[in-house]
């Protein structure tokens, strides 16, 4: 068997934990392989809305286990939250989730390093979620980082000393005031939590499914323009978002992935600082955030708000291999009478059709206009009911991006999610 990933191609908030909560019936396993608290993916079914930022999104249902993978960077303490949260709500969480031993760890001096750092930034900052992302990942890197699999070791506790010594001393070059005894003792609570869990050698555990024939879908986090590499720089996260953040964010070879979904806005948002061709500064960009309800699942922040980049979509559909789109609000265009769409860039006088490598370039976008359609999309069960227009633009985007649009979501709830061709989604053929 392969891997299926499913990934955003956007700024993040594409709407993945829905479709991972959507598709995880026809799954063994849900699998996370980057990032790490930064990430707030929703579901939403029976009135009820969830939230998660560590756990994959596949925990709600039965028969599917879940995999915090290699790549994924936790905080024991966010981690315990969520844990606390879904066992209350009757959530079986232990008998449904595996934590790699590989996983690196978020320290308190993580988060304080990471608010040091944006201060120190001023008005250059990158609008981080300050979970302590950045230096976590940086100890990762830089060979300094423990990982889930030392809180087994008996010398943990002088580990973790000696890499808190090392951030006192940066923290103290960066003058930032702080009470890391306050944030130690809700940290090492969730230590003990996580010690509960069934921490595995995750690259086995994924592997051996996969030789068993059982169904894997990884569960992307942020997205593809956040990518430390090809995102815009330095305005990203610190981790791979892409597709090949599943084969080192999990151990698995690439010749293993299978389909690639690729999950998009009808429009654009972004949180955070960096460029953005489509924003829309005025009365338009105020009524996508309020129609769409665009604020952050993690920080409550609102977001930036503008029309679909088609650029920028071709470009991250090429980096990670995408075989298929998903299309996400479409009920929330619904409020407009007309649709704009940015099918290539202007820069300094320059067409581009992909993003400039100067984030300081002067883009400017060029727009084909749409029709909008004027029904209420939500209570839609089926692709015969859509209105010509949206037919129309689904068209105009598969043309554009040259993939097929395989699945249409109409609304927050697990039901508003309609499948154009079951034949198309394998998972579900
Ligand atoms: P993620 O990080 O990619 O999982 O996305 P978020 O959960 O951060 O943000 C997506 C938001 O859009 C959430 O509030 C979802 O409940 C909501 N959402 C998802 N799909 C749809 C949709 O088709 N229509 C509407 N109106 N809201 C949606
Ligand atoms: P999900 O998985 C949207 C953004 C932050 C900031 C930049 C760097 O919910 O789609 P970091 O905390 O990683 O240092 O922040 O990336 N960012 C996200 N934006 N959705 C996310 O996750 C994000 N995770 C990080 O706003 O601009
Ligand atoms: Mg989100």
């Amino acid at each position: 068997m392969k891997v299926d990933v499913l990934l955003g191609l956007q700024w993040g908030d594409e709407g993945k934990g829905k479709v991972v909560d959507v598709l995880t019936p026809h799954y063994d396993v849900i699998a996370r392989f980057q990032g790490g608290p930064n990430a707030g993916h929703t579901l939403e079914f029976e009135g009820v809305k969830h939230v998660l930022h560590t756990i994959p999104s596949g925990i709600f249902r039965e028969n599917t286990q879940n995999l915090v993978g290699n790549g994924v960077v936790i905080d024991p303490e966010v981690f315990k939250k969520e844990v606390v949260a879904l066992e209350n709500m009757g959530v079986n969480v232990k008998s449904k989730l595996k934590i790699s031993r590989k996983a690196h760890l978020i320290l308190p001096t993580h988060k304080l390093l990471d608010a040091a750092s944006e201060n120190a930034k001023g008005k250059n900052k990158i609008g981080s979620t300050l979970r302590g992302i950045g230096p976590a990942y940086m100890d990762k890197t830089g060979r300094n980082g423990l990982r889930v699999g030392d809180i087994e070791l008996a010398d943990f506790k002088n580990r973790y000393n000696t890499l808190v010594a090392k951030h006192l001393d940066i923290l103290k070059s960066f003058k930032f005031k702080h009470n890391l005894k306050e944030l130690e003792g809700p940290w090492f609570e969730g230590i003990e939590k996580l010690k509960s869990f069934e921490l595995v050698d995750s690259e086995q555990y994924i592997n051996s499914c996969l030789d068993n024939n059982m169904k894997v879908l990884a569960e992307g986090a942020q997205g593809s323009l956040l990518d430390i590499d090809f995102g815009s720089y330095p305005f990203v996260t610190s981790s791979n978002t892409i597709s090949a953040g599943a084969c080192t964010g999990l151990g698995i070879a690439p010749n293993r992935i299978g389909e690639v979904f690729g999950i998009f806005k009808a429009y654009c948002t972004r949180v955070g600082s960096g460029p953005f061709p489509t924003e829309l500064e005025n009365q338009i960009g105020e009524r996508l955030r309020k129609e769409g309800n665009e604020f952050g699942a993690t920080t409550g922040r609102p977001r930036r708000c503008g029309w679909l980049d088609i650029p920028a979509l071709k470009y991250t559909a090429m980096i990670s291999g995408v075989t298929q789109l998903i299309m996400m609000k479409a009920d929330v265009l619904s409020a407009f009478k007309e649709i704009l769409v940015c099918k290539k860039y202007n820069v300094n006088g320059h067409e581009m059709d992909y993003p400039p490598y100067d984030i300081k370039a002067k883009i400017d976008p060029v727009y084909d206009s749409l029709e909008c359609w004027p029904d209420d999309l939500t209570g839609i069960k089926n692709t015969s009911e859509f209105p010509g227009q949206l037919n129309d633009y689904i068209k105009y985007v598969e043309e554009k991006v040259g993939l097929p649009i395989t699945i249409i979501s109409v609304g927050p709830d697990r039901s508003q999610t309609i499948v154009r061709d079951k034949n198309k989604v394998p998972v579900l053929a």
